[in-house]
């Protein structure tokens, strides 16, 4: 699967992630062919962890600028993380989950990315546009008193 324009939300740190969970799925496509077992367990690993790290990024990102809508937003992605562990745990018991989780995966990413995602962008802006602006509001007040006083 290839990354398209269309699944950039224009946030250059989440595009980012979001690509490397890509380059993840694309490669778990890849062994998942070639069919070793091991391999296959190790990029799983991989996957799980770096997703769990890009939902703490964003939600953390969500809550430093008050998204209103973070609760469900978090509830989706901690449902996500059950269901990839429990595909992870019929990995280890030797069913043969891959084909299906290539296909979970794919969807869900592009699904989320361009609905549930897409959905804070204003406000991640908005909100990050006030901060910058107070910021420049204090190095100004600074920069006055330190002329004036
Ligand atoms: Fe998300």
């Amino acid at each position: 699967m290839e990354w398209q324009e269309s699944f950039n939300i224009g946030i250059d740190v989440i595009d980012h992630q979001h690509r490397q969970i890509l380059d993840y799925i694309n490669r778990l496509e890849e062994i998942r062919v070639s069919g070793h077992r091991s391999k296959i367990q190790e990029v799983l690993e991989d996957l799980i962890d770096y997703t769990q790290s890009h939902f703490s990024f964003e939600e953390n990102l969500l809550m430093q600028v008050n998204y209103q809508y973070l609760p469900s937003h978090k509830g989706i992605h901690d449902l996500f993380v059950k269901r990839l562990n429990e595909y992870r745990q019929r990995f280890e018991k030797g069913e043969a989950v891959e084909n299906d989780l290539y296909r979970l995966l794919s969807k869900w990413l592009i699904n989320h990315i361009q609905h549930d995602d897409q959905d804070y962008v204003d406000a991640v802006r908005d909100n990050m546009i006030r901060y910058l602006r107070t910021q420049e509001e204090t190095k100004g007040k600074s920069w006055f008193s330190r002329i004036f006083s």
